[in-house]
Parts: C-alpha cells; sequence; structure tokens
C-alpha cells in the first residue's frame, strides 16, 4: 500500500507522514530529503543550483540511503547539514531541474517497489505515485506554517526573524507552485485537510482513520 502526503513547506507533513508510518509500521520516504542532498553537494562542490546539466551530473553520482531512520548521503550521515537555511533555497532550485525530478521519482518508485509506505513531498500523489492507494495534500495558513518553523528552529537553537521567514517561505511556495514540471498542486483524487488549527496529534488520528478504512 502507498500512503502519499504532499503540501507546502510547514504544514507538519514530515512529522505525520513519520509518526503514522511507524504506527502502521510502513517504510517512510521524505523525499524532501533527497532534494536537499543533492542542493548540499551543489553548495560543497560550488556548482550553481542552477547549472542543469551540472546538478544532473551531480545527482546521477549521489547515492542515497533514506531507508532506515537515517539521511546517508554516499555513505556519510548528513541529516542536520541538509536542514540549513541556504541547503532549503538551493533545493527548491534544483528541484525545478526536470532530468534531476525524473531520476529522483524513478528512485522513490524503486524504493516504494513491494513495500508499504507512506511517502511525503509535493508530487507524490500527483507524479510518483499517481495510483497510491490514499492520497492526502496539507495546508495550512502562510502565517501559521512560518510560526511552526521558527518554533522549530528555535528549539534547535537558531533565532530568525519571522518576516523574513515568511518571505522565503512565500518564495519557496511560489517556486513549487509555478515550475513547469511537477508543480506543487493537490492531485484529484487527494483528501484536502487544513492543518491550521490542527495539533500533530489530531492530524496523525484524522489520516490514520482514513488510511484505516482503505486497508
Ligand atoms: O519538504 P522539504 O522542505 O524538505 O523539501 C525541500 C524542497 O524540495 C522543496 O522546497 C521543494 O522545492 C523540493 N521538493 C520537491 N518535490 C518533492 C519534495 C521536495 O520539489 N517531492
Amino acid at each position: 500500500m502507498i500512503v502519499t502526503i504532499d503540501g507546502p513547506a510547514g504544514t507538519g507533513k514530515s512529522t505525520v507522514a513519520r509518526r503514522l508510518a511507524e504506527q502502521l509500521r510502513f517504510q517512510f520516504l521524505d523525499t524532501g530529503a533527497m532534494y536537499r542532498m543533492i542542493a548540499l553537494k551543489a553548495l560543497r562542490e560550488q556548482i550553481d543550483p542552477g547549472d542543469q546539466s551540472g546538478i544532473g551530473r551531480l545527482a546521477r553520482e549521489t547515492v542515497m540511503d533514506l531507508t532506515d531512520g537515517g539521511y546517508l548521503m554516499d555513505g556519510v550521515e548528513v541529516g542536520g547539514e541538509i536542514r540549513t537555511a541556504e541547503v532549503t533555497k538551493a533545493a527548491s532550485l534544483v528541484a525545478q531541474i526536470p532530468a534531476v525530478r525524473e531520476l529522483l521519482v524513478r528512485r522513490q518508485r524503486e524504493i516504494a517497489s513491494a513495500r508499504n509506505i507512506v511517502c511525503e513531498g509535493r508530487d507524490q500523489g500527483t507524479v510518483a505515485f499517481p495510483h497510491a492507494e490514499c492520497k492526502f495534500f496539507l495546508t495550512a495558513q502562510p502565517e501559521e506554517r512560518a510560526r511552526r518553523r521558527l518554533e522549530e528552529l528555535a528549539a534547535q537553537g537558531s533565532q530568525v526573524d519571522f518576516e523574513e521567514l515568511l518571505r522565503e517561505q512565500s518564495d519557496r511556495d511560489q517556486r513549487d507552485q509555478e515550475r513547469a514540471v511537477a508543480p506543487l498542486r493537490p492531485a484529484a483524487d487527494a483528501l484536502l485537510v487544513d492543518t491550521t488549527a490542527l495539533d500533530l496529534d489530531q492530524v496523525v488520528r484524522l489520516l490514520r482513520e482514513q488510511i484505516l478504512v482503505r486497508v
């Protein structure tokens, strides 16, 4: 069974997907981390995130292992490094490159083959797994999403300006929604869930109920 959870940043997708996967004993796949790894490597190797052929080559050469709870890039754990503001921005730029998307979608399908899985990202229900049994699209008010991100960053010891965060989030949303390939949008058969007024437990419970009626 394939469960897809898509939506913009800050809707709680990752945490919800991870918890659901744990509770259901499904594999969890954070597809944003794949784009983040390529972005991290591009920054390290000083390749412009807009350089299609350079980034395409780098993506093909990168070995990713996201299946056992860790974030291994070429055999090295990069779970912390892929979450910086610089990598976040670069990830949304490399995600616009068609060859990168094609390659990563192929890898996502390989990971999902012959497994029960909860996949989380922007295009999981629309492009990667159009035949998934259960699709969700999470949304929330932009200010609430930025507030959650601010809280998350504060817990990690980073101080950032709320207005700046909101601006960056809006730029990222716009890039994701307006790109030519696999733009961020709900699949026609996805259940839309507005998480603005819900806490994580409530979202997990709601999605779980929907999944269990389909098992
Ligand atoms: O979800 P996360 O914030 O980690 O994703 C980082 C970036 O990767 C997003 O801003 C988006 O541009 C891109 N992404 C994507 N398709 C996915 C997952 C992430 O384009 N399936």
